[in-house]
């Protein structure tokens, strides 16, 4: 199928990337890995976690399973990489998916708004569209809310997607709850000290995608890149060191989780296409509101979101897909080095890392 495309020599990661990505004939999705259906692949292998490196109460805290109950994959050929089909508790997914819907994207995070829209217009993005998207009809071209135009946001150390570079000068507090999850996760993988202190969230609708890219800003590469999922499904395209190398395509489902760290954290990778969940449901069920006695069960110290937050978030994701990508900048005693003038006066700009339906550019 798709590697029939490949001509030797040329950049076959671009090649695929634009196969998955197009629109008609669309792709061959057929021989797309999906970690979360029990199919035979040789590359695929389940590697044991480290049970005890958190109690199940920890996890549960972070609205995670017990980690005795977590699958996690490896893949031949790419060491570090680590893939979690969804261990999260029922009922949790759609308290991170409020999160990063009505909680992330406030001040002073920073998001793709505020390049050209004034503080005081991007204040609170979920209070000026939940009434445009509770009404909004489905399958009509209607104008889109402010939630909808959201296509990333950036916390802690704020990414600036110009210098492609983190800064001292632009860091604010890193949400308790996301550093908790991820220092778990984290912990269970053997990352034990991992510290959270940047995150970009991305935000996709069924004709968005994400350029080949790699995440090489970080300081410390021995920390892990830390992944999660939710709503929608992604083909999500895992490659090599070199653009030559041909990239391996896999779904990314809602609640899945995706490590990258060792020779896999520098790897190449993208997203082309956003599909609907292969339930064929409106939203997975995985991210459906628990009933009020199964939720007697659920540790909420993180809270539960208000019945009318979560129809919202549903019908936000019933188009759409959330990915939060969490990383440690600095390592142990690390520390910025000293700016020059012309790097202190760079200022975040639009990017191509973002891809419209009609930009054909790629990230640099
Ligand atoms: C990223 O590479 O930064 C995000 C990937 C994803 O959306 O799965």
């Amino acid at each position: 199928m798709a590697a029939g495309l490949l001509e030797q020599g040329e950049d076959a990661f671009r090649r695929l990337f634009k196969y998955y990505k197009r629109r008609q004939p669309p792709p061959d999705l057929s021989g797309v890995l999906d970690f979360s259906r029990a199919q035979k692949n040789f590359q695929v292998l389940l590697v044991p976690l480290n049970v005890t490196s958190i109690s199940d109460q920890d996890a549960s805290k972070a609205g995670l399973q017990p980690v005795c109950k977590w699958k996690a994959y490896s893949l031949d050929g790419y060491p570090g990489f680590t893939f979690i089909p969804d261990p999260f508790l029922p009922g949790w997914q759609h308290y991170w998916a409020k999160q990063c819907l009505k909680t992330y994207p406030q001040k002073p995070n920073v998001c793709n708004l505020d390049l050209h829209m004034s503080p005081e217009e991007t204040t609170d993005l979920w209070e000026q569209s939940r009434e445009q998207l509770r009404l909004k009809a489905p399958d009509k071209r209607e104008a889109k809310s402010l939630l909808e135009k959201l296509r990333w946001v950036t916390l802690g150390y704020h990414y600036n997607w110009e210098t492609k570079k983190y800064s001292p000068d632009h860091y604010t507090t890193f949400p308790v709850d996301l550093a908790y999850l991820s220092e778990q996760v984290a912990a269970a993988c053997g990352f034990q000290q991992f510290k959270a202190e940047a995150g970009i969230l991305n935000y996709y609708h069924f004709d968005s995608s994400l350029g080949i890219h790699v995440d090489e800003s970080e300081m410390d590469y021995s920390k892990p890149l830390l992944s999660f999922s939710f709503g929608q499904s992604a083909v999500f395209l895992l490659g090599g060191q070199k653009r030559q190398d041909p990239p391996l395509p896999m779904f990314m489902h809602s609640g899945d989780i995706m490590i990258m760290s060792g020779r896999s954290r520098l790897l190449y990778h993208a997203v082309p296409r956003i599909v609907p969940n292969l339930e064929g449901k409106a939203i997975p069920s995985c991210l459906e509101r628990i009933t009020a006695r199964d939720s007697d069960s659920v540790d909420t110290s993180f809270g539960q979101s208000a019945e009318g937050d979560w129809e919202i978030c549903a019908k936000y994701l019933q188009n759409s897909r959330v990915n939060m990508t969490v990383r440690q900048v600095l390592g142990v005693g690390q520390s910025f080095p000293v700016k020059s003038d012309s790097e202190s006066i760079a200022d975040s700009q639009p990017n191509s890392y973002h891809q419209d339906p009609k930009e054909e550019n790629e990230h640099k």
